[in-house]
């Protein structure tokens, strides 16, 4: 079997049970390693003086990891610069919060330039070679310029932005066309997929092949959606362990005679957290009876600390969180509590169990892999409901959850009464269809789906046939979304899994 490859700006696998790591990335790849030979490329976290490009190596519960250190300004430039400070923000729609700085631009290409001479003589022939997110678009292209001819993938992770609002990103062409030096290149859902092909189109003057791959810059590539999913049975084992009953008790225990709702993700402002805590004001203000009935834990580790966005949205939620808490709290009850720290995934297990709600709402996000660790951690039994936002990429799998806008209060606050009400037997219902999804669509099936699509794609050879819908520009993309619109139609009867009980649902 060939080696896989997998490279990504963040490599911290999880150990069992161990304290999260920042965002579901690495736990998703670290899953998807275990059963491969190979090993997981990137960033050890840490600065050095000068760049020397030295490989650590070292084995990490079950997985090899190799890493090199950076350089202060590569951290400035790159990591808080570009990656967090640029496209980030652009990739999830906040242009308002988008940095254009020359600097950046330039720290990224070389810190992408630095990482394959790093890899390149650590790869062999036969080696099937990965990439991960956004850090990372130039690297294929880098590693091509060293004569690295394996065939080479790419996954992003986060949305990918309308063309709208790309083309205010200095240098996206070159961002594009850099995609185009990956034999496949991945996306979490469709309506990424359909942003990523307007711009080939529209912009680009890129066409189809016959086959369906995709034309532009004098080469072709193919494109194609591949949703990330848990490793549910290391997460059912993680649910069942002594430290997540324990934490399951305790919280339970805290919550007799109240129910808890609870929102676990980076302190980041494309989590929606602003808009959730207004959406739980309203519910509060709205709902008198439920007052000192319910609370809100909120867990948000601080993220890219060093970046500006990321310093004010901390302090504007302490300070909602204070307003909230003087209006609705009592002399022994607050109903708002927000814990600025890391948790280890077994205790979270527990903490999702023992929550009524799990309130997943961010105004953007390329999947979110919480929402499916909510369900997963629930009791069969007596499960918990999963409001979610329809802007996250799971929304697009998770149909059966209660799906909000979580831009509107009202809505937020609806959502809210509607699951701590909702009946048991519809709330088992929900979480049947949720869970009988999260393991169809597990992380193995991920990892799988795109390994073996990669490997098809380069053994398809090169497209001889003509491009079917080349150059023609924003008409192309016109007729692309007719297409779509009608693939759409015809695939809409698989969507519908289950038959809610409400049918107003
Ligand atoms: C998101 C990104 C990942 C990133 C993670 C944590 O999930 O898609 O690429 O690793 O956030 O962010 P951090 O900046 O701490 O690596």
């Amino acid at each position: 079997m060939s080696r896989l490859i997998v490279v990504s700006n963040r490599v911290n696998p999880p150990e069992k049970g161990g304290e999260a790591p920042a965002g579901g990335l690495a736990v998703a790849i670290a899953a998807a390693l275990k059963e491969y030979s190979g090993f997981w490329f990137g960033w050890s976290g840490q600065t050095a003086a000068t760049f020397t490009g030295e490989v650590k190596e070292s084995r990490v519960d079950d997985v090899t990891v190799m890493t090199v250190d950076l350089e202060e300004s590569d951290y400035q430039e790159y990591y808080n610069g570009y990656a967090n400070g640029t496209l980030w923000p652009l990739f999830h729609y906040r242009i308002d919060l988008t940095a254009y700085d020359r600097s950046f631009g330039e720290g990224y290409g070389r810190v992408n330039r630095r990482f394959a001479e790093a890899l390149a003589p650590l790869i062999q022939p036969g080696d099937v070679i990965w990439v991960h997110d956004y850090h990372l678009f130039p690297l294929g292209w880098e590693l091509r310029r060293l004569g690295i001819t394996n065939p080479i993938g790419f996954f992003l992770h986060i949305p990918w932005p309308a063309p709208q609002l790309l083309t205010t990103l200095p240098r996206h062409r070159a961002l594009v066309e850099a995609m185009f030096h990956y034999d496949l290149v991945g996306f979490q859902t469709d309506e990424w997929l359909w942003a990523f092909e307007s711009y080939v189109l529209g912009e680009a003057g890129g066409g189809w092949a016959r086959d369906g791959r995709l034309n532009a810059f004098g080469k072709t590539m193919r494109a194609k959606v591949f949703p990330i999913g848990l490793d549910v049975e290391a997460f059912a084992e993680l649910a069942a362990s002594e430290t997540a009953v324990r934490t399951y008790d305790r919280m339970a225990a805290h919550a007799a005679f109240r129910s808890m709702v609870v929102g676990v993700e980076r302190l980041d402002y494309s989590k929606g957290l602003e808009e959730r805590l207004l959406g739980f004001q309203r519910f509060l203000e709205d709902n008198p009876v439920q007052r000192g009935k319910v609370f809100y834990l909120q867990i948000a580790p601080t993220s890219r600390g060093e970046v500006e966005a990321y310093q004010d949205i901390r302090v504007r939620l302490d300070a909602l969180t204070g307003r909230i808490n003087s209006m609705y709290g009592d002399m022994d009850f607050s109903p708002v509590r927000f814990v600025n720290r890391n948790y280890r995934r077994d205790e979270l297990a527990g903490v999702y169990r023992a929550a009524k709600v799990g309130l997943v709402t961010p105004l953007r996000d390329g999947m979110n892999l919480v929402a499916k660790e909510y369900v997963a951690a629930q009791n069969p039994d007596d499960p918990g409901v999963l409001v979610l936002s329809r802007f996250a990429g799971a929304a697009r799998q998770m149909i059966e959850a209660v799906i909000v806008n979580p831009f509107s209060h009202e809505e937020m606050a609806e959502a809210l009464k509607r699951a701590l009400t909702m009946e048991r037997a519809e709330r088992v219902d929900r979480w049947q269809a949720l869970m009988e999804g999260v393991r169809r669509t597990d992380v193995r099936t991920w990892r799988d789906a795109f390994v073996s699509a990669l490997k098809a794609t380069r053994e398809a050879g090169p497209v001889s046939e003509l491009p079917v819908a080349a150059s023609r520009g924003w008409r192309g993309v016109q007729a692309f979304d007719l297409a779509r619109q009608a693939q759409i139609r015809d695939q809409r009867p698989a969507v519908g899994r289950m038959r809610l009980r409400d049918p107003g649902a």
